[in-house]
């Protein structure tokens, strides 16, 4: 049911825990199921998002799908950061099962959210960056 890549993530998650005093954080949750994810980024002077950490009290495909977004953001641009969308990080997984595609965006989102507390602790505007929501729910039922 879940390609060999989710199963890695699940078990041997990247880049788990938190940093002090990061450039952003975000936290994004799933009212339905209960399950919270919280991102951590450290930016530097030029945009590039140095390090990332994450912490997720939730499923097997949010654990998995966390660990791979912070993967694919690390070393990489805010612009670069904001191309790796929920798809993106399936993609990167082999795929979720349907019903597990929804996890998926917990991870997009709390990128966002980390995005978004970077730019407002900055006093900038990230092109391309909405306003996270706090309840993923709210983004699902207007999508799917
Ligand atoms: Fe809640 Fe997966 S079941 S994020």
């Amino acid at each position: 049911m879940y390609s060999e890549k989710v199963m890695d993530h699940f078990n041997n998650p990247r880049n788990v825990g938190e940093i002090e005093n990061p450039s952003g954080v975000g936290t994004v949750g799933n009212a339905k199921c209960g399950d919270i994810m919280r991102m951590y980024l450290d930016i530097d002077g030029d945009g590039i998002i140095r390090d990332v950490k994450f912490k997720t009290f939730g499923c097997g495909a949010a654990v998995a799908t966390s660990s791979m977004a912070t993967e694919l953001v690390k070393g990489k641009s805010i612009r670069q950061a904001l191309e790796v969308t929920n798809k993106a990080v399936m993609d990167a997984l082999d795929g979720l099962p349907p019903v597990k595609v929804h996890c998926s965006l917990l991870a997009e989102e709390a990128i966002h959210a980390a995005l978004w507390d970077y730019a407002e602790k900055n006093n900038i505007t990230i092109e391309g960056l909405e306003k996270p929501v706090d309840d993923i729910e709210e983004k699902i039922e207007e999508e799917y």
